[in-house]
């Protein structure tokens, strides 16, 4: 339990992500136990902030802190994380008729990818209810963010990682001096194992939305699209989805400007990219209530979208359905041209979860779903760099 001072932060409480029951933002939890949903953070919605004060703040994303859950600057555990560049893809656009497509680039985060927003924020918490050991179920960023960011704030920790992803992920863990466990199987049989090895409650478990300050870390893309893109914001975001966690986050940061009355309505449609290997949101969308049922998934050379049973799913479905979005699934073949077009036109190397997203513009458009003439914002949520590896396979 945490003795609270005054804080400059201006979150107030937790709640169930489903029946709004409140938790106590004192203690250290993790889900809402009520439900068996995500617990999600609340602000003061009596406080303000004048917008133009963040002019003059640091460059990262620590610039929104007080709409970000660290009680004491003194916990927060940054490596300067955010403020990630928003890029005109020009040539892309012109070749295919989009006149203004924009792709929001998370490869200069620390260790590559959007994963480290979501990272220092839990470290932080760690750090601030004096957690000594954290555990992480991954598809490979996440687990090298963790490490990193861990190492940083002298805390322990245990990565568990699908044995088949490339290299890279695994040798950063160790670099880093976290624990490596390597599973045969996707991220659920990771969690899997940390549900054995983490029987006596030893480790943190930091799973996607199984605590709930990840994903105030990762809703900072949303404050950032808004700010960069002078508090307009574009009518279509793209985003590949795993567990959900920047989808739903950067939803909660409009909600939230809204409420601030940093921006005004319309909000954009979001849409939920997948890999045609392991798509269970577009089961979901088909059967709420027996999409479990003939669903095979497998891995994916967008590793971060094999994410066979994702703890948010409701959260996802509630995004996509406010804001008139859906899902799309990509192929492997069509992630893997779409990282060499985006590299070879645009001089990008992007993740394939980033690549899925512009393949899946096409699909969308040619569906008449989006306008050649709307401005559409892509996530890359990290470089493509880490892959080569998996990549080569498909040379
Ligand atoms: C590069 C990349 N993109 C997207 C995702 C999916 O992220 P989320 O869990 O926020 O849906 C991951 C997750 O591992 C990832 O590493
Ligand atoms: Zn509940």
């Amino acid at each position: 339990m945490l003795t609270l001072t005054k804080s400059y932060s201006f979150a107030v409480g937790l709640k169930c992500s489903c029946c709004h029951k409140e938790y106590s933002l004192n203690s250290l939890n993790t889900f809402a136990d009520c439900c068996n949903r995500p617990l999600v953070v609340e602000y003061d919605e009596e406080y303000s902030l004048d917008k133009n004060k963040l002019a003059t703040r640091q460059q990262n994303m620590w610039r929104y802190a007080e709409m970000l859950p660290v009680l004491n600057k003194e916990n927060i555990v940054s490596l300067g994380e955010g403020m990630t560049p928003i890029f005109e893809l020009n040539k892309l656009g012109a070749a295919y008729g989009f006149s203004d497509l924009l792709m929001k680039d998370e490869t200069s985060n620390p260790t590559g990818s959007f994963k480290a927003r979501g990272l220092s924020m839990a470290v932080s918490k760690a750090k601030e209810f004096g957690i000594e050991h954290c555990i992480i179920p991954t598809a490979g960023n996440a687990g090298g963010a963790l490490a990193a960011y861990c190492a940083r704030a002298d805390i322990k920790c245990t990565v568990v990682m699908p044995t088949h992803t490339p290299k890279i992920f695994k040798q950063e863990c160790e670099l880093y001096g976290a624990e490596l466990i390597l599973v045969d199987g996707l991220i659920n049989d990771c969690a899997k194992k940390i549900g054995e090895l983490n029987s006596s409650h030893k480790y943190f478990d930091i799973s996607t939305l199984k605590e709930p300050y990840r994903l105030e870390g990762k809703k900072t893309m949303g404050y950032e699209i808004a700010e960069q893109l002078d508090w307009q914001l574009p009518d279509v975001i793209i985003y590949p989805a795993g567990g959900g966690t920047g989808l739903i986050g950067i939803w909660k940061a409009f909600k939230e400007m809204l409420t601030l009355g940093w921006i005004t309505g319309p909000l954009p449609r979001m849409y939920a990219i997948q890999s045609q290997n392991c798509s269970p949101i577009l089961h979901a969308l088909k059967d709420a209530v027996n999409w479990k049922n003939n669903f095979t998934p497998e891995p994916s050379i967008a590793n971060g979208l094999a994410v066979p049973y994702p703890f948010g799913m409701n959260m996802m479905l509630d995004v996509l359905q406010e804001s008139n979005g859906t899902a799309v699934s990509i192929s492997e073949e069509e992630i893997v041209a779409g990282v060499k077009e985006i590299a070879k036109t645009e001089g990008h190397i992007i993740s394939p979860e980033g690549a899925a997203t512009w393949k899946a513009l096409l699909h969308l458009h040619k569906n008449k779903m989006i306008r050649a003439d709307e401005k559409v914002l892509l996530l890359n949520t990290g470089s493509g760099y880490k892959y080569l590896d998996n990549l080569d396979l498909h040379f």
